[in-house]
């Protein structure tokens, strides 16, 4: 595959704390320009101070900006019942020496995309609510043309797991969400349909956990150990959301993909936070079509997000 300048906007996050581990895993696929932060699944002191963190412990040592502080319209309420009071499933991992940028993500990535040399462009990978990729596109439009793709982790085409319609990256920010998926830049959403089976069993979490000579490996079996915990206890298995988008882009022959037109639902009725999936692509313009990930090779998933972890583990010691 074609190496991708990247800039990964997320809210670690347990899911995203192990997507970030998989990509550090893959620098002859990413060059990691930055890690830009947004209020999710938890506030963005929390946040923020995990993707430090995470960056000095992964050694991607990337700048950290840190973004909005709650949505555009809504209320902000964090997943603490899915990712701890701390983001990391109350996982500890050593404090870096390190603070965020002084400029907030949404002018740090607007001036990142201006300096690009000529004919250069960046791959926006979201794996958070959109709050600072909705407002960066809707105050400075002119840096499409330095955006090659976003590849998001949100929303679903049938279902949601913050209601029965909405995904929670979606149902946090609607309206960011809209500004995005009606940007005319090419969008590739992976959906609950597909990341819901890209999980880890309790024997696979269990393993990474017993990990004695590999701290990543380690702290990612008790990542996931303590969604395992606390929401999935029924499940049996934890659905790594937030490397899908990784995956799609260093394994794409594992997927399957339909053509498919975005909206969202920003009402405040129960289906506020609804992705509207239109597959009749052909009664639209090009430039509107997107990509929906509709589907996925379990097996090879766990394959690969396995080999990555154990890989990194074995390149930071
Ligand atoms: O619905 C799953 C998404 O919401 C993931 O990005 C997870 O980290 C949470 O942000
Ligand atoms: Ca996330």
């Amino acid at each position: 595959m074609e190496k991708r300048k990247i800039i990964m906007d997320c809210d670690p996050g347990i899911d995203d704390a192990i997507a970030l581990a998989y990509a550090a895993a893959h620098p002859e696929a990413f060059e990691l320009l930055a890690v830009t932060t947004v209020a999710g699944n938890q506030t963005i002191d929390i946040v923020t101070r995990n993707a430090l963190d995470l960056s000095a412990l992964y050694k991607l040592n990337v700048p950290v900006a840190a973004g909005m502080v709650e949505p555009i319209i809504r209320e902000h309420h964090t997943a603490s019942e899915f990712h701890g009071k701390n983001g990391l499933g109350d996982c500890t991992i050593p404090r870096a020496d390190a603070e965020p940028e002084k400029e907030m993500a949404v002018f740090y990535i607007k001036r990142l995309l201006t300096e690009l040399p000529e004919g250069e462009k960046v791959t926006l990978i979201c794996t958070a609510p959109l709050t600072n990729i909705g407002l960066l596109l809707k105050i400075y439009p002119e840096v499409k043309s330095k955006i090659q793709e976003i590849i998001l982790m949100g929303g679903a085409v049938a279902g949601g797991n913050v209601t029965a319609s909405a995904e929670f990256n979606i149902y946090v920010d609607p309206e960011a969400a809209k500004i995005v998926f009606k940007s005319g830049l090419p969008i590739v959403m992976c959906g609950l349909d597909v990341t819901e089976k890209c999980a880890l069993t309790r024997s696979q979490i269990q393993k990474l956990s017993q990990s004695q000579n590999n701290q990543i490996a380690k702290l990612c079996g008790d990542m996931a150990g303590y969604s395992l915990a606390n929401g999935n206890k029924f499940r049996g298995q934890v659905s790594i959301h937030d490397a899908v988008p990784y995956m799609y882009l260093t394994h794409p022959e594992i997927f399957k993909v339909q053509k498919v037109v975005l909206d969202v639902d920003c009402s405040d009725g129960e289906s506020a936070g609804r992705t509207i999936a239109d597959f009749r692509w052909w009664m639209h313009e090009e430039e509107e079509e997107n990509i929906a990930v509709m589907d996925a090779d379990a097996s090879k998933f766990q394959e690969y997000l396995i080999e990555a972890i154990y890989e990194l583990g074995e390149k930071v010691k």
